[in-house]
């Protein structure tokens, strides 16, 4: 049975996750095909694929208001009606996300690594946060994983082979080349990709 703290911290996720639902069909509608990018930091990424992309509604989230703050500015810049930013968790996000699958295109681009050993439960793919991307995906769905960290390259890969919703796709070419923050900043890169079966 969970503890006081244990239910009201669930009761806290809740409505966090109900407030979302809201701020999510005003950015992005409440149905329709979404590309969605997780941790998309300073938004140099996701501005420069929807910029390329004029076809597909492309989503970004961070939990960070600074950052996103910086994502804005630059979707003002070049007038882009097709991509939004919204600050969110990214569990909550897709827990968030309606009953109907949503997502063509997911993009997680040098998340933390959280490098210590009684760290890495903390890292975002993984089963669980897996078993959530498949409810929310349609069949097809691309997978995109980019990190310089070795030891998480390997976790995820391992977490990928062994869910059944998703097939490996290692070794196709990486759907769009363009710099992050980050990638600059570190420079090594090591990639997974799967579609949702
Ligand atoms: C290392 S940065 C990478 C940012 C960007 N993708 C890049 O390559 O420059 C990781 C980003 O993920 C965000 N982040 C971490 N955990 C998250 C979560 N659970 N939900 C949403 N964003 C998260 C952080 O705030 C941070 O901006």
């Amino acid at each position: 049975m969970a503890t006081k703290g244990q239910a009201w911290a669930e009761d806290q996720r809740a409505a966090r996750v109900a407030e979302l639902r809201g701020r999510l069909a005003e950015a992005v509608g409440e149905s329709g095909p979404l590309t969605l990018e997780i941790g998309c930091g300073h938004g140099h990424w996701l501005v420069a694929y929807a910029e390329a992309h004029p076809g597909e509604r492309c989503l970004g989230i961070d939990l960070l208001g600074e950052r996103l703050r910086k994502c804005e500015a630059k979707r003002g810049r070049r007038g882009l009606g097709n991509v939004a930013f919204l600050k969110a968790e990214a569990s909550e996000l897709l827990d968030a996300l309606p009953g109907a699958p949503r997502l063509d295109k997911v993009f997680i681009l040098y998340p933390d690594p959280w490098p210590k050993r009684r760290q890495t439960r903390k890292r975002f793919l993984q089963a669980a946060n897996l078993d959530r991307l498949a409810k929310a995906a349609r069949p097809g769905c691309r997978l995109a994983f980019r990190t310089d960290h070795a030891d998480y390259h390997d976790a995820a890969g391992r977490a990928l082979a062994a869910h059944p919703d998703w097939e490996s796709l290692d070794g196709e070419a990486w759907p769009f080349e363009s710099p992050t923050f980050f990638q600059d900043l570190l420079r090594d890169r090591r990639d997974h990709q799967a579609r949702r079966r």
